[in-house]
């Protein structure tokens, strides 16, 4: 007799950075495989996937409330699994089971290829007979990290969204002394360049327009003979593609191979992540970023004058400890310096672990001045980016419409140096390209307008 059972429904709900985004598409592409329905809410699913980031304990605070919240839903339907995945099941581990046993799963990023037969595992041992006399549910963690896994071979489930994030990397070989991640990803792993290629084609073919190159220093990429710059290019000359972009680079790795693609390829677009980190050399060797103030200086002349104009955003962690005052005063120089486009600002948030967490105790510096810091860097670089911005008002620029606005009638979408346009138009567009006038800026975004003229590339 065949038992015919109904199938199962999971939800993967993602926190933090763009791989991780693309991490919770691929644990969606091994759940459809494994015979899996996807939903949309915690409400209507079997298996509640909460896939989470460790880079700051900010992050990790979100998480947990947001896990002891469905505690909430578990109570009324106690077969629903709870599992964590990610960045912070990683770090934390056992003792994430330990402290909310009602959380079933804890798998790092090195566990998705097994995930739906680590849930088969979880369901077999719960119904033992032994579990079910128990108070406590049989929990399960798979926490080995790999020197190999880069997921080559699977696919990720993507929405109908017109871009797409492609992972070309895992894990990560510096060991920048604020950073959890080599710890929880692991090495730095590389997919093949030509499996790349061919999933770059598949989107292109299903009406991909834009896709962007993933890695945790992107631009490290090395798989056989192949380098960055000579995959960056391959990918944006496959037909169909009209924009590429690439996240996050290192510094170091900005060669001259690398520019050089960025301004012969068309499609690759005039926009680049630059993580300074700081602006002082003293404070940017305790970090172990192995370059200074003027070598970084010089990538980004390197850039601007290959593809002068390119669009420029940073990250930047204040009250590392041991910075002065003045080492702060030297991150707002390098800001005035370099103008970014945009920055993400940090307070530097102490993770176990990592080297810097063993600097003296006294180094550790006050959450006042801290907050303090944090608060002057955000308004130098709202500053600056107001003003870049306010002197962009008027261009005319390619928009690749993405979703629909805040009100109705509106849509949203993005220039190819990466900067956020609103303007009037039709939900049914998204995935197309407009001509959009920039009409007004609130500093960050764009108001515009769409123009009927016949687009020079890129429209449709
Ligand atoms: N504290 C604060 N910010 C951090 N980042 C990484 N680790 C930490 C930390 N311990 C920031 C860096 C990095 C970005 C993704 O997060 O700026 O580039």
């Amino acid at each position: 007799m065949t038992e015919t059972r109904k199938p199962k429904r999971a939800y993967v709900e993602t926190y933090g950075c763009q791989m991780n985004i693309s991490d919770g598409e691929l644990m969606q592409g091994v759940l459809a495989d494994g015979g899996y329905t996807i939903v949309t809410s915690p409400e209507e699913a079997d298996v509640v996937l909460i896939n989470t980031c460790a880079i700051r304990e900010h992050a990790e605070t979100r998480v947990l409330g947001r896990v002891s919240q469905l505690n909430g839903l578990k109570r009324e339907r106690p077969e629903m699994v709870i599992g964590v995945t990610g960045c912070m099941a990683q770090r934390m581990g056992e003792k994430l089971l330990e402290d909310a046993p009602y959380v079933d799963l804890v798998m790092g990023p090195d566990g998705y290829r097994g995930l739906a037969d680590t849930l088969s595992q979880l369901e077999t041992r719960r119904a033992a007979p032994a579990a079910r006399a128990g108070k406590r549910g049989p929990q399960l963690a798979v926490l080995d990290l790999s020197l190999g896994e880069n997921y080559q071979g699977m696919e990720q489930r993507r929405g109908d969204q017109p871009t797409a994030w492609i992972p070309i990397q895992r894990g990560c070989d510096h060991r920048c002394t604020f950073c959890i991640v080599p710890y929880v990803r692991g090495p730095e792993k590389n997919r093949s360049a030509l499996e790349v290629l061919g999933e770059v084609r598949g989107l292109a073919a299903s009406g991909v327009t834009e896709v962007t190159l993933l890695g945790q220093t992107v631009n490290s990429y090395m798989w056989d003979d192949w380098t960055f710059p000579r995959l960056l290019s391959e990918v944006a000359r496959v037909d169909g593609i009209r924009r590429v972009r690439f996240t996050s680079p290192h510094p170091n790795d900005v060669s001259p191979e690398l520019v050089e693609v960025m301004a012969l390829e068309p499609s690759v677009c005039e926009q680049l992540h630059l993580p300074a980190q700081s602006g002082n050399n003293r404070t940017l060797k305790r970090m172990s970023r192995r370059y200074t103030v003027e070598s970084l200086l010089e990538k980004v002349d390197l850039v601007r004058t290959a593809v002068p104009d390119i669009a420029l955003s940073t990250d930047i962690i204040v009250a590392f400890p041991g910075e002065t005052d003045t080492e702060f005063r030297d991150t707002l120089d390098l800001m005035r310096t370099v103008r970014f486009d945009d920055a993400f600002t940090y307070k530097y948030s102490p993770r176990d672990g990592t080297p810097a967490t063993r600097l003296p105790q006294e180094q550790f510096i006050d959450s006042d001045v801290a907050q303090a810091r944090l608060a002057e860097l955000i308004e130098v670089s709202r500053g600056i980016q107001g003003e870049i911005n306010a002197a962009e008002v008027g261009r005319l620029e390619d928009v690749l419409i993405e979703r629909a606005g805040r009100h109705p009638g509106q849509v949203l979408g993005r220039t190819r140096r990466n900067k956020v346009v609103v303007f009037d138009g039709d939900v049914a567009r998204i995935g197309r390209y407009a001509r959009v006038v920039l009409e007004s800026t609130s500093g960050a975004t764009f108001a515009g307008s769409e123009v009927e003229v016949p687009a020079m590339s890129g429209s449709a």
